[in-house]
């Protein structure tokens, strides 16, 4: 990640309280969620979606710092409208081909310099581990906004806000589809889900199955999985299908994703057994992993996920700041 002769990181002044674990402390990764930071988020998230204007002052004058070192549409975007909706607004590092990385600029020295002038920063990032590295430099909040194929923990926040919404988290049987090896959501909802009665089914071809790092955490969580190459008879006994996007861009060679592209495809058919109240989710952006057919249907719910990473984030960010 281009870090280069890194300086030492600074002694953390954070320890792991447990008495407010979401304030003044950097959101890296879901595993370092418990069920009830997870809910405080979400219950709140619920306050914010049930009254928006009575927290429309209620970040004035903050500023949220934006680093985007990939593309993004949803995530900034609505990190940008939900800080905007708190009062507070945005300083924005913008597109990496003008910022001073393009001069060299290490992610430490960058991420160092943009922590004094915002309240908190939100980082994407190409390379698994930036964000870990990235927040042995700042004092203030760092939220993880994608690391590589590591983790994305605010979408997970969203995410689980949307199954609670539409299928609730007890006891829920969830499908995971799609590319489970490089898909930072999917790590990120898996260790989520350990803190609730889920049973998961994933679904990729053996290229793409989860990666053994995490498929050993969510054993060792004692987590129900089950792992499966086709998309089969369970698929009627779902709650929630979470599709996922092949990670094109994370591939080392463009035959392999060849290989696997197009692989999964949901449409009306591959729906004609599904439960009249199946749950269809997507982080998005799809490529062509859902038809466009489905959207008309009861079962589509990415469009109504991707609007709740507005009070997600508001929640989160009153929470934190
Ligand atoms: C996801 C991501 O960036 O990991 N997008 C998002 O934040 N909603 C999923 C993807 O890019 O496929």
């Amino acid at each position: 990640m281009g870090h280069g002769s890194a300086p030492a990181p600074r002694d953390s002044r954070r320890s792991a309280s447990p008495v407010q674990p979401m304030r003044q402390d950097h959101l890296l990764t879901t595993k370092q969620l418990s069920r009830e930071d997870i809910e405080a988020v979400l219950d709140h998230a619920a306050e914010v979606a049930a009254d928006p204007a009575a927290f429309r002052d209620r970040h004035a004058g903050k500023l949220l710092a934006l680093c985007f070192f990939e593309p993004s549409t949803r995530t900034k975007m609505s990190f940008e409208a939900a800080i905007k909706r708190l009062g507070g607004d945005v300083v924005d590092m913008g597109p990496v081909e003008m910022s001073s990385v393009k001069k060299g600029e290490s992610l430490a020295d960058t991420v160092r310099v943009v922590e004094g002038y915002a309240d908190a920063l939100v980082l994407r990032h190409p390379s698994q581990g930036a964000a870990k590295l990235a927040s042995e430099f700042v004092d203030v909040p760092l939220l993880n906004a994608g690391d590589g194929a590591g983790h994305h923990p605010t979408q997970t926040l969203l995410d689980l806000y949307t199954i609670r919404e539409n299928a609730g988290l007890d006891g829920l049987k969830i499908g995971v589809m799609g590319d489970l090896k490089y898909g930072r959501t999917v790590h990120s909802l898996a260790h989520a889900l350990t803190n609730f009665d889920a049973e998961m089914h994933f679904v990729a071809p053996e290229s793409l199955r989860l990666p053994e790092p995490v498929r050993y955490d969510l054993d060792e969580a004692g987590a129900a999985i089950h792992e499966h190459e086709e998309v089969g008879d369970f698929l009627g006994e779902l709650d929630v299908l979470y599709v996922t996007r092949i990670q094109r861009e994370r591939f080392p060679d463009e035959d392999e994703y060849q290989r696997v592209a197009g692989r999964y495809r949901i449409d009306a058919d591959a729906l004609a057994d599904a439960r009249d109240d199946l749950t269809v989710m997507h982080p998005l952006p799809r490529v062509d992993e859902i038809a466009s057919e489905v959207d008309d249907t009861e079962h589509a719910t990415y469009f109504e996920q991707a609007h709740n990473a507005v009070p997600v984030r508001m929640a989160l960010l009153d929470l934190l700041l």
